[in-house]
């Protein structure tokens, strides 16, 4: 079972816009400001232009926190490189529906390891490339940036698509974590907890500013809008 924020809503601070000369301190930071999940973001060169790292650091990490690795593969091949993600402390392996040929296949194959099993979709990708096999999904990752960098700017038209999967969600699979990443923000996050995503990847706008403070505000408006 995954820890959660209030009514099922999550927080997961993305790692890539840390201060990577002292990733232990920032993450200490993370878990004291009452965040359960950590957003880690790993890249190839090939599905995305950037490069970050593997599980090697993602092992190095893991003795020093109880966040849930929400670890996001921006890479090809995702196939060969799960169980070293899983033996790394991967709680959730999100993989990308553009790089996997045979994806049910490859979300089984990350369930088998008994883990969370998530599938990110592109800004470009429509939502019903996954409509077939939503019962072997645990997360669906809608992304509100072209995937590769942080601090990009928020893809607005990704809201209707949000509020599509939310609606398929609601009547058939209520339990599948929603979750958005890309340019989210204090300003963003309203309009998109309103849409219906319930798990928010939040790297610059956390990172780049007081990391307790910023938690906190979004946490408060998280907050209130369970009760709205
Ligand atoms: C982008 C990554 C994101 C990134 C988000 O490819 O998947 O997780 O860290 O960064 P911000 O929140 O700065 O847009
Ligand atoms: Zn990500």
């Amino acid at each position: 079972m995954l820890k959660k924020l209030d009514k099922n809503f999550y927080l997961s601070p993305s790692l890539l816009s840390a201060d990577f000369s002292c990733l232990k301190e920032q993450i200490r930071l993370v878990e004291e400001s009452g965040c359960e999940w950590l957003h880690l973001d790993v890249m190839d060169g090939h599905f995305v232009p950037n490069i970050t790292f593997g599980p090697i650091v993602i092992k190095s990490l893991r003795s020093s926190t109880n966040l849930i690795f929400d670890t996001h593969l921006m890479i090809e091949n995702p196939d060969k490189y799960i169980t070293d993600f899983v033996k790394a402390g991967s709680d959730i392996i999100t993989v990308h529906q553009e790089t996997c040929t045979h994806l049910h296949r490859t979300l089984c194959f990350i369930k088998d390891h008994n883990i969370k099993a998530g599938v990110a979709l592109n800004p470009s990708t429509p939502i019903n490339t996954i409509f077939h096999i939503l019962d072997c999904i645990d997360l669906i990752l809608i992304m509100t940036v072209n995937p590769g960098f942080g601090g990009q700017k928020f893809i607005s038209s990704m809201l209707p698509k949000i509020k599509d999967i939310r609606q398929v969600l609601d009547r058939d699979y209520p339990n599948i974590i929603l979750e958005v990443d890309g340019g989210i923000n204090l300003n963003t996050l309203p309009i998109l907890i309103k849409a219906g995503a319930n798990a928010f990847v939040a790297g610059s706008a956390i990172f780049d500013n007081d990391i307790k403070e910023t938690i906190k505000k979004f946490k408060e408006i998280i907050y209130k809008s369970s009760f709205q």
